[in-house]
């Protein structure tokens, strides 16, 4: 545990469900008071709540499509208004939907990018906003992928996506590392959420995924959720402009493992 996020403010995009729950109730563990946005599933987000206030934390749900300017903006000002100010913006909410390049309609590029590059940016932007004005070394940990790194056919909008919120977060941590405020990113590999749980659910599809992780096995959200600490920690307090890869292995180039090439 991390003492000195007792009584920080956390808001969490996508909350509810996979990395997202996994870090509210992390962050409610550590006496955080968290935010769990959510965008569909409210039962599971009152789930989270329910888990975070039986283990003694605090926590409230707000609804939010993230790539609308005006449910980010409500986000923020609710997680203020309730909890009385913002020290950690968790950038978390992301989709996927992989198709051929060549037959990739605009409506789903523009979806994945809006969800989880503009999404991202916006949530970034209040938080900042917030902290900027009210002199807070505030933290912004924005979810990136492996796949900021490692090119992906058939999802094309998706590693796009996730390579521009390298260069974003890279450039808002040089931006505002003069006022203290901490801009990072996490790159989680293959992780048993339920973005992948069609693809886990085939004991061929997840050997597979398994063979690329040098580690040898599917990442669990609470692995996600203890280095999300980290970073919004005080013990992470000259940390910022780093994506930590948070993956068995996968970006150190697995088809070499033994020796070959
Ligand atoms: P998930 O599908 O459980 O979580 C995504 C969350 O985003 C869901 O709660 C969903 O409702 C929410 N969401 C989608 N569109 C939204 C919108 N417009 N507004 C608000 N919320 C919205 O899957 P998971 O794995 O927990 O994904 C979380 C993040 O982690 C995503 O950004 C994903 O790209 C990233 N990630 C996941 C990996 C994995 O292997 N599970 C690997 C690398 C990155």
């Amino acid at each position: 545990m991390y003492t000195d996020l007792k009584g920080k403010v956390v808001v969490i995009t996508g909350g509810s469900t996979g990395l997202g729950r996994a870090m509210a109730v992390r962050f409610g563990q550590e006496q955080s008071k968290v935010v769990i946005n959510y965008y569909k599933s409210k039962d599971e987000a009152l789930e989270v709540k329910k888990e975070i206030e039986a283990a003694g934390g605090q926590a409230i749900t707000v609804q939010g499509d993230v790539t609308k300017e005006e449910d980010v903006v409500n986000l923020v000002q609710t997680a203020i208004k309730e909890f009385g100010t913002l020290d950690v913006m968790i950038n978390n909410a992301g989709v996927e939907n992989p198709s051929p390049s060549h037959e990739l309609s605009l409506d789903n590029w523009n979806k994945v990018l809006d969800t989880n590059l503009t999404g991202a940016f916006l949530g970034s932007r209040e938080a900042i906003k917030y902290f900027v004005e009210n002199d807070i070394k505030g933290n912004v940990i924005n979810m990136s992928s492996v796949h900021e790194m490692i090119p992906w056919p058939l999802f094309v909008h998706y590693a796009a996506s996730k390579g521009g919120i390298k260069l974003m977060s890279e450039t808002l941590a040089l931006e505002y590392a003069p006022k203290g405020i901490r801009v990072n990113n996490i790159g989680p590999g293959a992780m048993n959420t339920p973005i992948n749980a069609e693809k886990f659910a085939d004991p061929v599809q997840r050997a597979d995924v398994e063979s690329m992780i040098p580690m040898g096995y599917i990442g669990k959200p609470e692995e996600v959720a203890s280095v999300a600490a980290f970073l919004a920690s005080s013990e992470a307090s000259y940390v910022t402009g780093i994506t930590l890869f948070v993956d068995g292995g996968m970006t150190k180039y697995p088809s070499f493992q033994a020796g070959r090439g």
